[in-house]
């Protein structure tokens, strides 16, 4: 009689679902289990033992149910775990989308729906590709422009993601209509308004009798999603050896004009330098610097802030799509 509840507490580890339960209980709790014999064997004794054993062996009866109906629930909670055909729970509890990827994202939202075919470009790009073939040759001052990473063997960190123009029309024939966007890099200062990386959004497009008038209207549209209908964008003359004529578009925002991005019509010497002719087809191509539109947009004042990963910083954008 002594040690049964141990001996039970001790079987029960052992049991792994409730088919091993319930055998096991009748094993012990049945009509003819362990304990219902002991009870049995009670009425040989005599009376003031019998007392005496009958509430002892009642204790220990009560003692073992409960660690049955403990096992039984464990097992219960056991099988829901593990149970596959539970359907998933949708999770909201942590995570946010970077403030760089909802401003990207709407970008290439709308450009796909354009019909811009949305490529990935590398990183590492090669010099040809970077400056030469996009109208920049050696000791151009234009190369000053932006402070190069060199890498060796005629390969750098990419400063813009224009090597992409060259790269898709190397590949594809016109009409053709592509974007990338991605990081950039740049041997600058890190303070509030530089950043040696950044992320860029490309987009060109080549065909018949494309003018300036394609261009705008693509800018516009993107603008207007980024900022509301209606928002004033300007046009004005810039200069980049890859188009030509270069502009800058401008966004009236919240009382101020603000330089948002550069573009243009692409230029026939690169046009030419990947085997197409400028006489039958024109394009236009534009840079939109990320950052720029995200800090404008949400009113960041320093670009730092999309880098240094703050959790009080990130969860501004929670349940921004
Ligand atoms: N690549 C230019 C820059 O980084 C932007 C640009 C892209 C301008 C395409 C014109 C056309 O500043």
């Amino acid at each position: 009689m002594n040690g049964i509840y141990e001996e039970v507490l001790e079987r029960l580890k052992g049991v792994r679902n409730l088919a091993e339960l319930d055998a096991l209980k009748a094993e012990y709790l049945g009509r003819k289990g362990k304990i219902k014999v002991l009870f049995d064997e009670l009425k040989n004794l005599p009376i003031e033992e019998r007392k005496e054993r009958g509430r002892i062996l009642n204790e220990i009866r009560e003692k073992v149910e409960r660690a049955f109906e403990e096992k039984r629930e464990e097992l219960l909670d056991v099988v829901e775990i593990f149970d596959p055909t539970i359907p998933g729970k949708p999770y909201f509890g942590v995570g946010v989308k970077h403030p760089i990827f909802i401003v990207a994202e709407k970008i290439l939202d709308i450009l796909e729906s354009m019909g811009f075919d949305i490529q990935d470009a590398p990183e590492v790009e090669e010099e040809l590709y970077n400056f030469e073939m996009l109208n920049i040759p050696k000791y151009h001052p234009a190369r000053d422009m932006q402070q190069t990473l060199y890498l060796n063997k005629g390969k750098l960190l990419r400063t813009h993601t224009s090597p992409f123009q060259i790269r898709y029309m190397l590949k594809n024939k016109p009409p053709l209509k592509a974007a990338t966007f991605g990081k950039v890099f740049r041997a600058d200062d890190f303070d509030a308004t530089h950043s040696p990386v950044f992320h860029q959004i490309e987009g060109l497009a080549v065909d018949r009798n494309i003018g300036i008038g394609d261009l705008k209207w693509v800018i516009e549209k993107i603008v207007e999603k980024l900022f509301g209908e209606g928002t004033k964008v300007k046009f004005t003359p810039s200069y980049f050896p890859f188009t030509e004529p270069s502009m800058e578009v401008h966004v009236f925002y919240k009382g101020r004009w603000l330089e948002m991005l550069g573009c243009g019509m692409i230029h026939p010497n690169v046009l030419r330098n990947v085997g197409i002719d400028p006489d039958e087809w024109t394009g236009y191509a534009f840079g939109i610097g990320v950052e720029r539109f995200a800090m404008v947009k949400y009113g960041i004042e320093d670009i730092r802030m999309f880098y240094e990963n703050d959790k009080r910083f990130l969860e501004i954008f929670k349940g921004i799509l």
